[in-house]
């Protein structure tokens, strides 16, 4: 098997909004808000993997810890020679950890940030000679298609990190739905989903120590700077995360420490002292609501791990 990677643009046709169409859309309304996908720039995509490694950010090593173990489980429901599509494939750190036992034919990894997808699917096919590796530059969130001629016998759509959570849930519901519909009858989604828990631990792992998260979040200010030319001093701006129990999701925002205005070409934005820029939702469930918003997409949640402190939860959904 060669270990060059099969690469399929889908992000040239799709032609939706671009950034500084949404920045203008998104500071033009009130309250103020941006897409999370927003992030993910190479600085931010970057930003993101230290995240994961901050001590606070329990997510990460749960998730794989419960892979890892259930990982011999997953393979029995699979089955052999099946196409592992990675959705928001990032670094394909988690996908090492199902590769040898789930054995695999094919791994398509989908990504919105092109080179990121590019570097880590070259190692993966660098590091698993034996797999057939494909990669799919998209905004999977936008629109979800296999590209043609990439088939397995059976489809697993692999949804790691509870990137699930930064949709609500009725917009989760519609994208698993969305979802189930690209997928061949008889696959199934592997999904990690954060469950909720004390609040003191969710804020501690949005509001890590070092800082890192608040870099992330600011990240997207110098992205507008960058690469839309907006005059603004992200140091005018502070982090802020809190769990929001109402709506049991962990709310991102950028709080303007002054009275000041952004200005994208024709489009000013003023901003009040203390008002609020929303970046992000990360909503937490616990094991049975989110069987259940499974459910409500069509899914039948077959199998279902979690860690002994009930930090994070892995699913297994089947599509029929
Ligand atoms: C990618 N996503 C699941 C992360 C989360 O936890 O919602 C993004 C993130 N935002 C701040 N820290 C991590």
């Amino acid at each position: 098997m060669s270990t060059a990677v099969h690469f399929h643009d889908q992000h040239v046709d799709e032609a939706g909004p671009s950034f500084g169409d949404d920045v203008i859309a998104g500071l033009g309304r009130s309250p103020k808000a941006l897409s999370p996908k927003y992030f993910y720039d190479e600085r931010g995509s970057l930003l993101f993997e230290s995240i994961c490694r901050q001590p606070e950010y329990y997510l990460t090593r749960t998730e794989e810890g419960i892979l890892a173990a259930a990982a011999e489980e997953i393979a029995s429901l699979v089955g052999p020679e099946s196409l592992l599509v990675e959705l928001g494939s990032g670094a394909s750190r988690k996908v090492r950890l199902l590769l040898e036992t789930l054995r695999p034919s094919r791994y398509l990894g989908v990504d919105i940030s092109r080179d990121f997808l590019l570097q880590s699917t070259r190692r993966l096919a660098a590091d698993y000679p034996w797999l057939e590796v494909h990669a799919a530059w998209a905004d999977f969130s936008a629109r979800l298609r296999l590209p043609t001629g990439v088939e397995g016998r059976r489809v697993v759509a692999f949804f790691p990190g509870s990137s699930i959570g930064n949709f609500t849930p009725v917009e989760a519901e519609a994208f698993l739905a969305r979802l189930r519909r690209a997928l061949p009858p008889g696959s199934g989604v592997l999904i990690g989903v954060d469950l909720v828990k004390d609040t003191s631990a969710l804020e501690a792992a949005y509001n890590d120590a070092a800082g890192v998260t608040a870099a992330f979040n600011l990240n997207l200010l110098e992205r507008m700077r960058r690469e839309l030319g907006v005059a603004v001093e992200p140091g005018n701006f502070r982090h802020l995360a809190y769990f929001d129990a109402a709506s049991s999701r962990i709310e991102m925002h950028l709080v303007s420490r002054c009275r000041q205005t952004l200005v994208l070409g024709e489009c000013r934005f003023d901003f009040a002292r203390g008002e609020t820029l929303h970046t992000e939702n990360s909503c937490k469930y616990s094991r049975k609501g989110f069987q259940a918003l499974a459910r409500r997409a069509g899914y039948r949640p077959s199998a279902v791990w979690s860690d002994a402190e009930a930090l994070f939860s892995v699913h297994y959904l089947s599509s029929d």
